[in-house]
Formats: structure tokens, sequence, C-alpha cells
């Protein structure tokens, strides 16, 4: 079960009670169950690799929060708010982390910096990431509710090293959209060159 943590630091200001209620608000029983099994499966994570596990938490708490807002405001946001114009070009499955951390610190009022862009980074990565970077970007491939060719794979990685994990999730991620011909993100290259290296 997932714990109920009170958060000590002050990166919420409010209770994690109240935080659960707003991206409930926001999201479907779906996607809500899976946004509690990353939380769960990062402060798994924390715990193991020796991070914050107050951050592990609230990152995967918030990380889908803005998953289901409409391309349309989406693309408003982008232009309004000056992000990569070339962002236009993609869709939600991109947006939702680089832009949905914008929204995330505006609506929920988080502005730590490590956690806003553990959630900017957790749909395309970096060629750079934090613990909690690739803390957030494991949790949310290998939680317990998915089941895709290569998930066992995928937990035995991450539990040799979090950059296993990474490095394995990349390079399943990009094979995935060569697979279907689909249009690559250019960070997304950016993340696969400089972690397969690693
Ligand atoms: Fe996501
Ligand atoms: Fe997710």
């Amino acid at each position: 079960m997932t714990k109920t943590l009170d958060y000590q630091l002050g990166l919420v200001p409010y209770s994690r009670t109240t935080l659960v209620n707003k991206i409930k608000a926001q999201l479907s029983d779906h996607r809500f169950q899976h946004v509690l099994r990353v939380e769960q499966t990062a402060i798994d994570l924390a715990e193991h690799y020796g991070a914050d596990v107050e951050r592990a938490s609230i990152a995967g708490l918030v990380h889908d929060y803005a998953k289901q807002r409409p391309d349309a405001e989406y693309r408003q946001l982008i232009q309004q708010e000056k992000f990569d114009p070339d962002l236009l070009n993609y869709g939600n499955g991109i947006w939702h982390g680089v832009v949905g951390a914008y929204l995330i610190e505006k609506e929920l009022q988080i502005h730590d910096a490590a956690i806003l862009n553990a959630v900017r980074r957790h749909t395309i990565g970096a060629p750079e990431m934090t613990t909690l970077d690739q803390i957030l970007f494991v949790a949310d491939f290998i939680e317990p509710g998915r089941d895709f060719p290569g998930v066992e794979a995928a937990r035995e990685a991450a539990d040799e090293s979090l950059a296993a994990g990474v490095r394995y999730e990349v390079a399943n991620t990009l094979q995935f959209l060569l697979a279907r011909q689909q249009k690559i993100y250019p960070k997304t290259i950016a993340t696969y060159n400089a972690w397969v290296a690693k």
C-alpha cells in the first residue's frame, strides 16, 4: 500500500491528502491508479538507492498531473510561454512532461526544481539525469501494473542499477517508436546517445 507521508520539507504547501485529491480530480481512475503505483515504486527505488523519499513520492504523484489536458491548451501554452516551437510537431506523450511541469508549478504551487525537472524529463529523459530523474523515469516504466514484452528485463535492469534501468528503457522506447515508424523528438535521440554509452 502507498505510505501516507506528511511532507516534512515544505515541498508541498498543503497535506499529502490534499495533493492526492487535486491529482485525482484531473485524471481517469485508470491513470490515477497508475500514478499511485508509480509513487510507491519511486519510494521503493529511493529507499533502495538512498535518495530523497519525499521528493520521490511527490514526483511520482504529480508526474502525469497534466496528461489529460486537451491538445489545444498545450498548443496555446507552448506558444504563449515560449517553449521550444518544435514541440508543436509532437504530441501529448512529450508535452505532458516538458510542459506539464509548468502546469504543476503554477496550479499545485510546487516549486522544487528537483521535482519539476524529474517531471520534465520523465517522457524524454536527458543526457544528464539526477538520481531523482532516473528514479521517476524508471518507476513510470516498471510499476507493477506495466505488462509489455521486456518489462521483466526492465525490472531486472533497475535492480542492477538505476543507470542500467534508464539504459534499458531508453533503448526499448526508441525501438518501439522505430518499429511503428513514429516521429522521434530529437531530445529523445540525445538521451539515447548519452545513455547507451554509459
Ligand atoms: Fe507520463
Ligand atoms: Fe506515468
